[in-house]
């Protein structure tokens, strides 16, 4: 089973970014706890803060993975380009969270990709991305 974790803007800069919202660690350090624990899956990850490049990397990523684990950050809210690729995909997309999107500003509240996501997790922190692999397994997609 190969999975990608694939993050959208101002996530590299998670450890350092409003720590308060999004805690003090890297996602590179993350994604190692990650690997480690699920030995099991081919996990991969990307991160890009460019809008058309998530578009190709979510185009790509049916070829060469079982499914994708989609934080498309602040384009999540305003990217029906996203949306569309997500739609257009024929591979599960779990789309996560690190923040409860859903108590913060009401511009957080809506999302292009859920409706054609396969889940969302929103809230549990990094724990989000631990829990979405999860469900990839629990779906026997894993
Ligand atoms: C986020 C929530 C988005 O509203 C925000 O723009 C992000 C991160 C999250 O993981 O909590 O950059 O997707």
């Amino acid at each position: 089973m190969k999975l990608l974790i694939l993050n959208g803007p101002n996530l590299n800069l998670l450890g350092t970014r409003e720590p308060e919202t999004y805690g003090n660690k890297s996602f590179e350090d993350y994604f190692s706890d990650l690997q480690f624990k699920f030995r099991n899956i081919e996990l991969s990850y990307d991160q890009t803060n460019i809008e058309g490049e998530l578009i190709d990397k979510i185009q790509q990523a049916r070829n060469d993975f079982d499914g994708i684990i989609l934080n498309a950050a602040a384009y999540t809210h305003t990217s029906v380009g996203i949306g569309d690729a997500v739609a257009a995909v024929h591979i599960p997309v779990v789309e996560v969270h690190i923040s409860n999107t859903f108590s913060r500003e009401d511009f957080r509240h809506s999302s292009y990709i859920s409706k054609n996501a396969a889940g969302v997790i929103i809230g549990f922190g990094l724990k989000s991305y631990d829990l979405a692999i999860q469900s990839f397994i629990d779906m026997g997609n894993a």
